[in-house]
């Protein structure tokens, strides 16, 4: 599979490491808006072809699937340019700014029987394929709530794309993301929500708590922060039993399931290397069998974790005390 590389920036990196432990893909082009930056990342992974303009990456006609790694303000557009150039797309989370915008890009695709799927490459490690198996196999009995939460003490840098509200910053989006996927993952879809937060200095909500009603009566939980480090756990309750995902949520090496008191079973989930190849190999399974979509992350749940994002956001800027935290002279510590 030859891929192209959109916005070589931090997870680009990661996700160039982890190519180079599959065996059946290669990152033949990298663009930027920059060909310097393209330049440098071409040396520093071997990558042939850099391009100094996105538009030129669309129109090499040796490029199968496209790698959208822009900040979530581009993923829209990035990925229905690539769609539109005959590319299948592989969009970092946050799929999109809104649901709306996460539905254009859906009806793209499917318009074009091109694959497209949301990033979220947790859905594809181990650990999470085993809580798949655990949930599945009705262990637990029927999962009733779900407590997650991601934060992150960053220092404060507004023009990084955290703090950037026009480049999709914020906990909800960033991080956010995670616990609800989690949650849409386990409980299903969401019915009603009930969403607080607060916006700092720059205009992003620095940190969100909100509770998800799912249907059939089940509640989700989910934090996010970008200036207070969180747990990073999560738990399913379930009638039977419960499942614990440690720190971190979205990417843990094992899962522990107790189903009677003192009688903890931990589920090993580690691997070696760099965990984006697992969704690396998704993409490639879908390809390889003709799915325009994955089965384990469809372009519907994508756009209704959108939604989601969407209602508790609304609430939050409706709420939120908009004044800017005390500033911290401390040190930050991760
Ligand atoms: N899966 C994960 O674990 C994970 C981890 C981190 C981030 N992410 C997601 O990946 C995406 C990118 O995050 P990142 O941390 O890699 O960000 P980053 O380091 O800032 O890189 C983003 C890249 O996008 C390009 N870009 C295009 N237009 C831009 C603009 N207007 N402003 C800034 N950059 C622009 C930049 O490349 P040029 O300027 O050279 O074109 C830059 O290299 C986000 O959606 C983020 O949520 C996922």
């Amino acid at each position: 599979m030859r891929w192209g590389v959109a916005g070589p920036g931090e997870i680009a990196a990661g996700f160039a490491e982890a190519m180079a432990s599959v065996a059946d893909g290669e990152i033949v082009a990298v663009a930027s808006r920059s060909i310097d930056r393209a330049a440098a990342f071409g040396d520093r992974f071997g990558v042939a072809r850099r391009y100094g303009d996105y538009a030129d990456l669309a129109a090499d006609p040796d490029v199968d699937v496209v790698y959208v790694a822009t900040p979530a303000s581009r993923h829209e557009q990035d990925t229905l340019a690539f769609l539109e150039a005959g590319k299948h797309v592989l969009c970092e989370k946050p799929f999109a700014m809104n649901a709306g915008q996460a539905r254009r890009m859906a009806d793209a695709a499917r318009a074009r029987g091109l694959f497209l799927m949301e990033a979220v490459w947790s859905r594809f490690l181990p650990a999470y394929r085993a809580l798949e198996d655990v949930i599945g196999s009705g262990r637990i009995g029927e999962p009733l709530l779900v407590e997650a939460d991601f934060g992150m003490r960053w220092p404060m840098q507004p023009e990084h794309r955290l703090f950037d509200p026009r480049l999709g910053g914020g906990a909800l989006l960033d991080l956010g993301v995670y616990p609800v996927q989690l949650c849409s993952l386990v409980l299903g879809p969401v019915e009603h929500v009930v969403a607080d937060g607060v916006i700092g200095a720059t205009g992003v909500d620095e940190q969100v708590a909100a509770v998800l009603r799912h249907q059939g009566g089940k509640l989700g939980v989910v934090k996010a922060a970008i200036r207070t480090t969180l747990a990073c756990t999560a738990r399913i309750a379930g009638t039977d039993g419960s499942v614990d995902l440690p720190a971190f949520m979205h990417c843990p090496d094992a899962i522990t399931v107790t189903t009677r008191p003192g009688g903890a079973e931990r589920i090993d989930g580690s691997y070696e290397g760099n965990g984006l190849r697992f969704e690396i190999a998704e993409v490639h399974r879908c390809l390889g069998q003709g799915l325009a979509e994955s089965p384990l992350m469809t372009l519907d749940e994508s756009v209704a974790i959108a939604s989601t994002l969407d209602a508790v956001r609304t609430q939050v800027l409706a709420n939120a005390t908009r004044t800017a935290p005390p500033v911290d002279a401390q040190p930050t510590r991760l």
